[in-house]
């Protein structure tokens, strides 16, 4: 019986231990750091993308929610020091695969989307040694929004020029059949410390 409580709780502290900053010995500094800069990230993002559809229209931005992504990620290594990047499980680009811990996070932000539990707070981070060398891991989630229909809502509201342009450029796209409010996936940052 004993082994079965402690079979039952071990997982629960490992995982409660994700978002509890005293056991993580990372500093405030370093999560608020975090914070900002999935916030710059993705308004980045996202006035690209609106600033596209508005300018050359939806086909047109098709190809900015991918080549800005990369190139944002670059900007972010190279100025801040941090690895940043879109992951989801049904993703469109299969460079977006979340590994394990990415896997873990997203998993974490569903269950507390599913009890109602997720906000703009919400976020999830680990601190992972290797060799020696210590890596924050931190994540935000990213939910979809009206705009964002476009080009992941369901099949059939996705306008036909827009639906041929994505399948022609990725041959396995599962980022569709999206509703507001879904969790889309979530950002994903690195940083040695
Ligand atoms: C004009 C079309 C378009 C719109 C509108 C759009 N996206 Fe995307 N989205 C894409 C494309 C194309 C990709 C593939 C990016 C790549 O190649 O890395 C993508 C990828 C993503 C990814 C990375 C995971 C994956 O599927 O590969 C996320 C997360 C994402 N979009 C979220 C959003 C959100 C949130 C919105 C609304 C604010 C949005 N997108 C609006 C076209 C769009």
């Amino acid at each position: 019986m004993y082994k079965i409580i402690i079979a039952l709780f071990v997982p629960l502290l490992f995982f409660t231990g994700c978002t509890s900053k005293k056991q993580q010995e990372v500093s405030e500094e370093l999560i608020l750091e975090m914070r900002v800069n999935a916030d710059e990230f993705m308004s980045g993002l996202r006035d690209i993308l609106v600033g596209q559809i508005q300018k050359n229209g939806l086909v047109a931005a098709v190809s900015v929610c991918s080549d800005s992504a990369q190139i944002l990620t670059n900007n972010f290594s190279v100025e801040k020091g941090i690895y940043i990047k879109r992951v989801s499980f049904n993703n469109r680009n299969p460079n977006n695969t979340p590994d394990v811990f990415e896997t873990e996070g997203l998993n974490y932000f569903q269950q507390n989307l599913d009890k109602g539990n997720l906000n703009t707070v919400s976020e999830y981070f680990k601190v992972i040694e290797e060799n020696d060398v210590k890596y924050l891991r931190y994540m935000k989630p990213i939910l979809l929004q009206a705009p964002c229909l476009n080009c992941h809502g369901p099949e059939e509201q996705i306008i036909p020029e827009v639906l041929q342009l994505i399948n022609n450029r990725y041959e396995d796209d599962k980022a569709v059949n999206y509703q507001i409010g879904d969790l889309r996936g979530a950002i994903s940052i690195q940083k040695v410390f």
